[in-house]
């Protein structure tokens, strides 16, 4: 079975998109992979009551008593391989990981980003897109690399901007079709490993 562990810090409504459609897909029958954990490093993130309902194991880490970013990283690999991962999926995960971190995980850690990428990388992205000007904005799916939000793409998803459109509502328009593309993303990338 290829196992798929998710991060998620707060809704979690990605990660539900996914464990739905896996669900509904059966991805254990046809392509021999489960959600078999969801780690959270914020123990009231939404998300977790949401996995727990699915009866999928939930883990949480608390970066704060950490002393560095790095013993924060080693301790949530340590947790992470338990499950012997196929993929590791960052759901609104919003923690920057080491470099460290990331080379353990080459090629099977992926990240959705609220933006079309390369453009806005970091945070506020639908503001600034908004600032800037954009007619459209969007999400993009990408594998994880040691550049901030700038690994190789998987896949993109475009939205328009809209009058009158604030960072609120744009995000929520983002977040229909990262609900649509994630899955999908997820699921291309299983059939590869
Ligand atoms: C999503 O919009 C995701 O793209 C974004 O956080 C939200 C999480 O929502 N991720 C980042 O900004 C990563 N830098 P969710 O917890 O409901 O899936």
């Amino acid at each position: 079975m290829k196992n798929i562990v998710i991060l998620i810090s707060g809704g979690g409504s990605n990660m539900a998109a996914i464990v739905k459609t896996a669900q509904q897909e059966n991805w254990a029958q046809r392509h021999g992979a489960r959600v078999a954990a969801v780690l959270s490093n914020k123990a009231d993130a939404q998300g977790l009551v949401l996995a727990r309902a699915q009866g999928i194991a939930t883990e949480v880490l608390d970066h704060k008593p950490f002393e560095s970013r790095e013993a924060f990283d080693a301790a949530l690999a340590a947790a992470i391989d338990r499950y012997e991962p196929a993929l590791v999926v960052l759901a609104g995960f919003m923690r920057i990981l080491s470099s460290g971190f990331v080379a353990h995980y080459a090629g099977r850690l992926v990240n959705i980003h609220p933006s079309l990428l390369p453009a806005f990388t970091g945070l506020h992205t639908h503001q600034r897109a908004i600032d800037a000007g954009c007619r459209f904005a969007g999400c993009t799916v990408h594998q994880v690399t040691a550049e901030l939000d700038l690994g190789p793409i998987v896949d993109q998803a475009v939205v328009p901007v809209l009058p009158g459109d604030t960072a609120d509502t744009l995000a929520a328009r983002v977040l229909t079709q990262e609900h649509v593309m994630y899955p999908r993303a997820v699921r291309a990338l299983l059939q590869t490993l």
